[in-house]
Protein backbone atom coordinates (compact mmCIF):
# COMPACT_ATOMS: atom_id res chain seq x y z
CA UNK A 1 0.00 0.00 0.00
CA UNK A 2 1.55 3.31 -1.18
CA UNK A 3 1.84 6.35 1.69
CA UNK A 4 1.37 9.82 0.29
CA UNK A 5 2.69 13.47 1.81
CA UNK A 6 -0.08 16.04 1.04
CA UNK A 7 0.83 19.34 -0.51
CA UNK A 8 1.35 20.68 -3.73
CA UNK A 9 4.92 21.77 -3.82
CA UNK A 10 6.10 21.49 -0.64
CA UNK A 11 9.47 21.15 0.70
CA UNK A 12 8.73 17.32 1.66
CA UNK A 13 11.24 15.08 3.86
CA UNK A 14 10.96 11.35 4.00
CA UNK A 15 12.51 8.09 4.52
CA UNK A 16 12.48 4.45 4.03
CA UNK A 17 14.91 3.63 6.67
CA UNK A 18 15.28 5.17 10.06
CA UNK A 19 18.02 7.26 10.17
CA UNK A 20 19.03 7.84 6.44
CA UNK A 21 18.03 11.53 5.83
CA UNK A 22 21.22 13.55 7.01
CA UNK A 23 20.18 16.39 9.43
CA UNK A 24 21.19 19.78 8.61
CA UNK A 25 23.89 18.95 5.76
CA UNK A 26 22.52 18.14 2.21
CA UNK A 27 25.54 16.36 1.26
CA UNK A 28 27.36 15.84 4.02
CA UNK A 29 30.97 14.17 4.26
CA UNK A 30 29.70 10.41 5.59
CA UNK A 31 25.83 10.19 4.35
CA UNK A 32 24.14 7.44 7.26
CA UNK A 33 24.51 4.04 5.92
CA UNK A 34 27.24 4.96 3.13
CA UNK A 35 24.22 6.41 0.96
CA UNK A 36 25.22 8.24 -2.11
CA UNK A 37 24.08 12.53 -2.05
CA UNK A 38 22.56 13.30 -5.28
CA UNK A 39 20.65 16.77 -6.72
CA UNK A 40 17.61 15.99 -8.53
CA UNK A 41 17.48 19.54 -10.16
CA UNK A 42 13.61 21.00 -12.50
CA UNK A 43 14.47 24.63 -12.51
CA UNK A 44 18.07 26.04 -13.18
CA UNK A 45 20.03 26.63 -9.63
CA UNK A 46 19.46 30.03 -10.29
CA UNK A 47 15.77 30.28 -10.27
CA UNK A 48 14.44 32.41 -8.38
CA UNK A 49 12.84 30.95 -4.85
CA UNK A 50 9.44 30.80 -5.66
CA UNK A 51 9.37 28.69 -8.92
CA UNK A 52 13.13 27.08 -7.52
CA UNK A 53 12.81 23.12 -7.66
CA UNK A 54 15.32 20.82 -6.58
CA UNK A 55 15.74 17.44 -4.56
CA UNK A 56 18.52 15.77 -2.48
CA UNK A 57 18.62 11.87 -2.59
CA UNK A 58 19.99 9.42 -0.54
CA UNK A 59 20.56 5.98 -2.50
CA UNK A 60 22.12 2.61 -2.54
CA UNK A 61 24.27 3.87 -5.66
CA UNK A 62 24.96 6.90 -7.63
CA UNK A 63 22.82 7.29 -10.78
CA UNK A 64 26.50 8.38 -12.63
CA UNK A 65 27.54 4.77 -12.53
CA UNK A 66 26.02 2.95 -15.32
CA UNK A 67 27.61 1.91 -19.42
CA UNK A 68 26.99 4.13 -22.24
CA UNK A 69 23.81 4.60 -23.11
CA UNK A 70 22.92 3.03 -26.74
CA UNK A 71 20.39 3.66 -29.35
CA UNK A 72 17.47 1.72 -28.89
CA UNK A 73 15.88 0.88 -32.47
CA UNK A 74 11.92 -0.45 -32.62
CA UNK A 75 10.13 2.46 -30.78
CA UNK A 76 9.15 4.46 -33.52
CA UNK A 77 5.60 5.47 -32.48
CA UNK A 78 6.46 7.87 -29.32
CA UNK A 79 7.37 11.14 -31.00
CA UNK A 80 8.82 14.02 -30.16
CA UNK A 81 8.17 17.56 -31.58
CA UNK A 82 8.93 19.11 -33.92
CA UNK A 83 7.55 16.23 -36.29
CA UNK A 84 7.90 18.35 -39.67
CA UNK A 85 5.64 18.04 -42.67
CA UNK A 86 2.49 20.31 -43.89
CA UNK A 87 0.26 21.24 -40.44
CA UNK A 88 -3.21 20.74 -40.95
CA UNK A 89 -5.67 23.28 -40.23
CA UNK A 90 -8.84 20.83 -40.04
CA UNK A 91 -10.51 20.05 -36.88
CA UNK A 92 -9.46 16.18 -35.82
CA UNK A 93 -10.95 13.53 -34.05
CA UNK A 94 -10.05 10.01 -32.79
CA UNK A 95 -12.13 6.75 -32.19
CA UNK A 96 -10.65 5.05 -28.99
CA UNK A 97 -8.14 2.39 -29.63
CA UNK A 98 -8.46 -1.31 -27.94
CA UNK A 99 -5.80 -2.87 -26.26
CA UNK A 100 -3.85 -5.36 -27.88
CA UNK A 101 -0.89 -7.40 -28.22
CA UNK A 102 2.09 -7.51 -25.56
CA UNK A 103 3.38 -4.10 -25.26
CA UNK A 104 4.91 -2.55 -22.06
CA UNK A 105 3.66 1.33 -21.35
CA UNK A 106 6.58 2.69 -23.38
CA UNK A 107 5.98 0.77 -26.32
CA UNK A 108 2.34 1.45 -26.35
CA UNK A 109 3.05 5.10 -26.23
CA UNK A 110 1.32 6.86 -30.00
CA UNK A 111 2.25 10.47 -30.55
CA UNK A 112 -0.98 12.40 -31.84
CA UNK A 113 0.20 15.77 -31.81
CA UNK A 114 2.97 18.14 -30.03
CA UNK A 115 4.05 21.81 -31.07
CA UNK A 116 7.40 23.31 -29.85
CA UNK A 117 10.34 21.67 -30.22
CA UNK A 118 12.01 19.87 -27.85
CA UNK A 119 15.54 20.93 -27.95
CA UNK A 120 14.73 24.25 -26.74
CA UNK A 121 11.88 23.11 -23.71
CA UNK A 122 9.41 24.66 -24.93
CA UNK A 123 5.68 23.16 -25.87
CA UNK A 124 4.55 19.83 -25.36
CA UNK A 125 3.74 16.20 -27.37
CA UNK A 126 0.28 14.35 -26.55
CA UNK A 127 0.63 10.68 -26.90
CA UNK A 128 -2.29 7.74 -25.88
CA UNK A 129 -0.86 5.00 -24.05
CA UNK A 130 -1.67 1.13 -24.32
CA UNK A 131 -0.41 -1.40 -22.11
CA UNK A 132 -0.70 -5.19 -21.81
CA UNK A 133 1.63 -5.81 -19.27
CA UNK A 134 4.06 -4.11 -16.71
CA UNK A 135 7.33 -2.91 -17.86
CA UNK A 136 10.43 -4.88 -16.21
CA UNK A 137 12.28 -1.68 -17.49
CA UNK A 138 12.92 1.51 -16.25
CA UNK A 139 12.49 4.69 -18.17
CA UNK A 140 13.18 8.16 -17.23
CA UNK A 141 12.49 11.15 -19.69
CA UNK A 142 15.12 13.90 -20.37
CA UNK A 143 12.85 16.22 -22.61
CA UNK A 144 9.72 16.35 -20.56
CA UNK A 145 7.39 16.39 -17.75
CA UNK A 146 4.81 14.02 -17.88
CA UNK A 147 1.21 14.24 -16.89
CA UNK A 148 -0.79 10.87 -17.64
CA UNK A 149 -3.76 10.65 -17.24
CA UNK A 150 -5.38 6.99 -17.07
CA UNK A 151 -8.53 6.17 -18.73
CA UNK A 152 -9.09 2.52 -18.43
CA UNK A 153 -7.16 0.00 -15.76
CA UNK A 154 -4.98 1.12 -12.62
CA UNK A 155 -1.48 1.71 -12.84
CA UNK A 156 1.42 1.38 -10.42
CA UNK A 157 3.89 3.99 -10.78
CA UNK A 158 7.23 3.11 -8.76
CA UNK A 159 9.16 6.27 -8.99
CA UNK A 160 12.94 6.95 -7.18
CA UNK A 161 10.65 8.75 -4.66
CA UNK A 162 8.27 6.18 -3.49
CA UNK A 163 4.89 4.57 -5.42
CA UNK A 164 2.33 6.29 -7.11
CA UNK A 165 -1.17 4.45 -7.25
CA UNK A 166 -3.12 6.19 -9.96
CA UNK A 167 -6.53 4.58 -11.17
CA UNK A 168 -8.97 6.39 -13.73
CA UNK A 169 -10.09 9.77 -12.56
CA UNK A 170 -6.75 10.09 -10.66
CA UNK A 171 -3.66 11.49 -12.38
CA UNK A 172 0.38 10.78 -12.23
CA UNK A 173 2.63 13.77 -12.77
CA UNK A 174 6.52 12.39 -13.50
CA UNK A 175 8.97 15.55 -13.28
CA UNK A 176 11.67 15.48 -15.81
CA UNK A 177 14.13 12.77 -15.41
CA UNK A 178 12.39 11.48 -12.97
CA UNK A 179 13.15 7.51 -13.26
CA UNK A 180 9.74 5.20 -13.07
CA UNK A 181 8.65 1.91 -13.74
CA UNK A 182 4.76 1.20 -14.57
CA UNK A 183 2.86 -2.10 -13.49
CA UNK A 184 -0.44 -2.41 -14.11
CA UNK A 185 -3.00 -5.44 -13.51
CA UNK A 186 -5.04 -5.43 -16.23
CA UNK A 187 -5.16 -3.82 -19.70
CA UNK A 188 -4.76 -0.45 -19.84
CA UNK A 189 -4.64 3.34 -21.61
CA UNK A 190 -4.76 6.57 -21.41
CA UNK A 191 -3.43 9.60 -21.89
CA UNK A 192 0.16 11.42 -21.35
CA UNK A 193 1.31 14.72 -22.03
CA UNK A 194 5.06 15.43 -21.95
CA UNK A 195 5.37 19.20 -21.06
CA UNK A 196 8.52 20.29 -22.43
CA UNK A 197 8.57 23.51 -21.13
CA UNK A 198 7.81 24.65 -17.45
CA UNK A 199 7.08 22.37 -14.83
CA UNK A 200 3.28 22.51 -14.14
CA UNK A 201 2.11 24.28 -11.12
CA UNK A 202 -1.51 25.89 -9.93
CA UNK A 203 -2.94 28.36 -11.29
CA UNK A 204 -2.86 31.90 -9.62
CA UNK A 205 -6.63 32.50 -8.25
CA UNK A 206 -7.06 35.94 -8.60
CA UNK A 207 -10.87 37.11 -7.56
CA UNK A 208 -11.48 33.47 -6.79
CA UNK A 209 -9.52 33.83 -3.58
CA UNK A 210 -7.75 32.19 -1.29
CA UNK A 211 -9.70 28.60 -1.79
CA UNK A 212 -11.28 26.66 -4.60
CA UNK A 213 -10.29 24.65 -8.13
CA UNK A 214 -7.76 22.39 -7.24
CA UNK A 215 -6.97 22.82 -3.90
CA UNK A 216 -3.30 22.36 -2.82
CA UNK A 217 -3.69 19.83 -0.01
CA UNK A 218 -5.43 17.22 -2.31
CA UNK A 219 -1.96 16.67 -3.87
CA UNK A 220 0.18 13.49 -3.16
CA UNK A 221 3.43 12.75 -3.19
CA UNK A 222 4.82 9.52 -2.46
CA UNK A 223 6.90 8.54 0.84
CA UNK A 224 10.16 7.14 0.35
CA UNK A 225 10.05 3.57 -1.07
CA UNK A 226 12.92 1.34 -2.67
CA UNK A 227 14.22 -1.11 -4.32
CA UNK A 228 16.85 -3.14 -2.72
CA UNK A 229 17.76 -5.59 -5.58
CA UNK A 230 20.96 -6.68 -7.48
CA UNK A 231 20.69 -8.26 -11.00
CA UNK A 232 20.56 -7.17 -14.70
CA UNK A 233 18.27 -4.24 -14.71
CA UNK A 234 17.12 -2.08 -17.66
CA UNK A 235 17.43 1.71 -17.93
CA UNK A 236 15.75 3.32 -20.75
CA UNK A 237 15.80 7.29 -21.54
CA UNK A 238 14.18 9.78 -23.69
CA UNK A 239 16.65 12.08 -25.12
CA UNK A 240 16.00 14.56 -27.84
CA UNK A 241 13.20 12.69 -28.90
CA UNK A 242 14.82 9.61 -29.09
CA UNK A 243 15.06 6.02 -26.90
CA UNK A 244 18.34 5.29 -25.48
CA UNK A 245 18.93 2.11 -23.28
CA UNK A 246 21.84 0.72 -21.13
CA UNK A 247 22.53 -1.87 -18.47
CA UNK A 248 23.18 -1.69 -14.77
CA UNK A 249 23.47 -4.91 -12.25
CA UNK A 250 20.90 -3.39 -9.54
CA UNK A 251 17.59 -1.51 -9.70
CA UNK A 252 17.69 2.23 -10.51
CA UNK A 253 14.83 2.69 -7.81
CA UNK A 254 17.12 2.81 -5.11
CA UNK A 255 16.80 6.27 -3.38
CA UNK A 256 16.51 5.53 0.59
CA UNK A 257 15.31 8.90 1.43
CA UNK A 258 15.23 12.04 -0.17
CA UNK A 259 14.14 15.47 0.40
CA UNK A 260 12.81 18.69 -1.25
CA UNK A 261 10.38 20.07 -3.35
CA UNK A 262 10.88 18.64 -7.01
CA UNK A 263 8.71 15.13 -6.70
CA UNK A 264 6.18 12.80 -8.29
CA UNK A 265 2.31 13.73 -7.22
CA UNK A 266 -0.94 12.69 -8.17
CA UNK A 267 -4.24 13.94 -7.89
CA UNK A 268 -8.18 13.04 -8.22
CA UNK A 269 -9.58 14.94 -10.33
CA UNK A 270 -12.67 14.56 -8.21
CA UNK A 271 -11.82 16.58 -5.86
CA UNK A 272 -11.83 19.58 -8.27
CA UNK A 273 -14.12 22.14 -6.62
CA UNK A 274 -15.56 23.08 -9.93
CA UNK A 275 -16.96 26.78 -9.86
CA UNK A 276 -19.14 28.03 -12.49
CA UNK A 277 -21.78 31.07 -13.12
CA UNK A 278 -24.67 31.37 -10.91
CA UNK A 279 -26.47 34.35 -12.85
CA UNK A 280 -26.07 33.73 -16.73
CA UNK A 281 -23.14 33.31 -19.25
CA UNK A 282 -20.20 31.11 -18.84
CA UNK A 283 -16.86 31.95 -17.17
CA UNK A 284 -14.37 30.82 -20.22
CA UNK A 285 -12.81 27.28 -20.17
CA UNK A 286 -10.08 28.77 -18.04
CA UNK A 287 -11.94 28.48 -15.11
CA UNK A 288 -11.28 24.28 -14.78
CA UNK A 289 -7.64 24.97 -14.93
CA UNK A 290 -5.90 22.40 -12.87
CA UNK A 291 -2.54 22.73 -13.60
CA UNK A 292 -0.77 25.43 -15.62
CA UNK A 293 2.57 25.53 -17.04
CA UNK A 294 3.59 28.93 -17.51
CA UNK A 295 5.48 30.24 -20.85
CA UNK A 296 7.41 33.51 -20.92
CA UNK A 297 4.26 35.85 -21.32
CA UNK A 298 2.10 36.07 -18.22
CA UNK A 299 -1.75 34.71 -18.86
CA UNK A 300 -0.43 32.66 -21.89
CA UNK A 301 0.27 29.17 -21.45
CA UNK A 302 3.10 26.97 -22.60
CA UNK A 303 0.22 24.66 -21.65
CA UNK A 304 -2.98 24.38 -19.35
CA UNK A 305 -4.44 21.02 -18.44
CA UNK A 306 -8.48 21.79 -17.81
CA UNK A 307 -11.02 19.24 -16.83
CA UNK A 308 -14.61 19.13 -17.21
CA UNK A 309 -16.00 17.81 -14.10
CA UNK A 310 -19.84 16.69 -13.08
CA UNK A 311 -21.29 20.50 -12.00
CA UNK A 312 -24.37 21.67 -11.87
CA UNK A 313 -25.90 23.68 -14.60
CA UNK A 314 -27.95 26.82 -13.47
CA UNK A 315 -27.51 29.64 -16.18
CA UNK A 316 -30.13 31.38 -16.67
CA UNK A 317 -31.20 32.47 -20.11
CA UNK A 318 -28.09 31.08 -21.64
CA UNK A 319 -26.49 28.61 -24.32
CA UNK A 320 -24.88 26.27 -21.77
CA UNK A 321 -23.12 24.04 -23.53
CA UNK A 322 -19.50 25.23 -24.38
CA UNK A 323 -20.10 27.93 -27.18
CA UNK A 324 -18.75 27.76 -30.26
CA UNK A 325 -15.67 29.81 -30.77
CA UNK A 326 -12.39 30.30 -32.69
CA UNK A 327 -9.69 30.30 -30.10
CA UNK A 328 -6.13 31.94 -30.36
CA UNK A 329 -4.63 28.73 -28.36
CA UNK A 330 -4.76 25.34 -29.64
CA UNK A 331 -6.59 22.80 -28.04
CA UNK A 332 -6.54 18.66 -27.20
CA UNK A 333 -9.10 16.82 -25.67
CA UNK A 334 -10.06 13.56 -24.56
CA UNK A 335 -12.60 11.66 -22.49
CA UNK A 336 -12.23 9.64 -19.20
CA UNK A 337 -15.83 8.44 -19.11
CA UNK A 338 -19.40 9.49 -19.87
CA UNK A 339 -20.25 12.29 -22.26
CA UNK A 340 -18.62 15.76 -23.03
CA UNK A 341 -21.87 18.42 -23.31
CA UNK A 342 -20.74 19.90 -26.30
CA UNK A 343 -20.80 16.10 -28.61
CA UNK A 344 -24.00 14.15 -29.15
CA UNK A 345 -21.58 11.58 -30.21
CA UNK A 346 -18.35 10.70 -31.79
CA UNK A 347 -16.22 11.69 -28.85
CA UNK A 348 -16.00 8.63 -27.06
CA UNK A 349 -14.24 7.68 -23.43
CA UNK A 350 -10.39 7.04 -24.76
CA UNK A 351 -11.01 9.20 -27.67
CA UNK A 352 -9.41 12.40 -28.50
CA UNK A 353 -9.59 15.43 -30.60
CA UNK A 354 -7.67 18.60 -31.52
CA UNK A 355 -8.93 21.91 -32.73
CA UNK A 356 -6.25 24.44 -33.09
CA UNK A 357 -5.48 27.69 -33.81
CA UNK A 358 -8.76 29.71 -34.76
CA UNK A 359 -10.37 27.23 -36.44
CA UNK A 360 -14.18 27.17 -35.34
CA UNK A 361 -15.61 24.62 -33.26
CA UNK A 362 -17.77 24.47 -30.50
CA UNK A 363 -21.37 22.02 -30.31
CA UNK A 364 -22.72 20.07 -32.80
CA UNK A 365 -25.89 20.64 -34.33
CA UNK A 366 -27.84 17.95 -32.28
CA UNK A 367 -26.47 18.80 -29.34
CA UNK A 368 -27.09 22.61 -30.46
CA UNK A 369 -30.62 21.93 -31.14
CA UNK A 370 -30.85 20.08 -27.60
CA UNK A 371 -29.39 23.45 -25.72
CA UNK A 372 -31.64 25.81 -27.33
CA UNK A 373 -35.03 24.07 -26.59
CA UNK A 374 -34.36 22.84 -23.46
CA UNK A 375 -36.08 24.63 -20.32
CA UNK A 376 -33.14 26.09 -18.09
CA UNK A 377 -33.94 24.45 -14.75
CA UNK A 378 -31.06 23.68 -12.62
CA UNK A 379 -29.42 20.59 -14.23
CA UNK A 380 -26.67 18.16 -13.08
CA UNK A 381 -24.24 17.02 -15.71
CA UNK A 382 -22.65 13.88 -13.63
CA UNK A 383 -20.69 10.63 -14.47
CA UNK A 384 -18.53 12.65 -16.89
CA UNK A 385 -15.06 13.60 -16.87
CA UNK A 386 -13.30 15.06 -19.84
CA UNK A 387 -10.43 17.22 -20.16
CA UNK A 388 -8.11 19.32 -22.33
CA UNK A 389 -4.42 20.00 -23.04
CA UNK A 390 -4.92 23.75 -24.20
CA UNK A 391 -1.44 25.48 -25.30
CA UNK A 392 -0.51 28.55 -26.89
CA UNK A 393 1.48 27.25 -30.19
CA UNK A 394 -0.07 25.07 -33.21
CA UNK A 395 -0.37 21.44 -32.37
CA UNK A 396 0.92 19.56 -35.34
CA UNK A 397 -0.74 16.28 -35.92
CA UNK A 398 1.77 13.51 -36.29
CA UNK A 399 1.18 11.79 -39.91
CA UNK A 400 -0.16 8.15 -38.33
CA UNK A 401 -2.83 10.43 -36.16
CA UNK A 402 -3.38 11.96 -39.33
CA UNK A 403 -3.86 8.85 -41.17
CA UNK A 404 -5.76 7.19 -37.67
CA UNK A 405 -8.06 10.54 -37.67
CA UNK A 406 -12.24 10.20 -38.03
CA UNK A 407 -12.98 10.95 -41.82
CA UNK A 408 -16.12 12.82 -41.25
CA UNK A 409 -15.14 14.58 -38.24
CA UNK A 410 -16.46 18.27 -40.08
CA UNK A 411 -19.64 16.68 -40.31
CA UNK A 412 -20.96 17.36 -37.01
CA UNK A 413 -20.98 20.50 -37.68
CA UNK A 414 -23.24 20.30 -41.02
CA UNK A 415 -27.12 20.99 -41.66
CA UNK A 416 -27.17 24.41 -39.27
CA UNK A 417 -30.16 26.42 -40.71
CA UNK A 418 -29.40 29.78 -41.77
CA UNK A 419 -30.77 32.53 -39.38
CA UNK A 420 -33.92 33.99 -39.89
CA UNK A 421 -33.87 38.20 -40.38
CA UNK A 422 -37.25 39.80 -39.89
FE1 LIG B 1 -12.54 24.83 -27.80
Amino acid sequence: MAAYLSGFGNHFATEAESGALPVGRNSPQHVPFGLYAEQFSGTAFTAPRSDNRRTWFYRLRPSAQHPPFQPLDGAGRWLSAPFGGKVTPNRLRWSPVTVDGEHDFIDGLVTYAGNGDVATQSGVALSLYTAACSMDRVLFNADAEMVIVPQEGALQVMTECGVLEVEPLQIAVIPRGLKFRVAIDGPSRGYVCENYGAPFRLPDLGPIGANGLANPRDFETPMAAFEDRDGPHTLVQKFMGHLWTTRLDHSPLDVVAWHGNHAPYRYDLRRFNTINTVSFDHPDPSIFTVLTSPSEIAGTANCDFVIFPPRWMVAEDTFRPPWFHRNVMSEFMGLIEGQYDAKADGFAPGGASLHNCMNAHGPDRDSYAKAVAAELKPHRIADTMAFMFETRWVLTPTALATEMAQKDYDACWGGFEKARLP
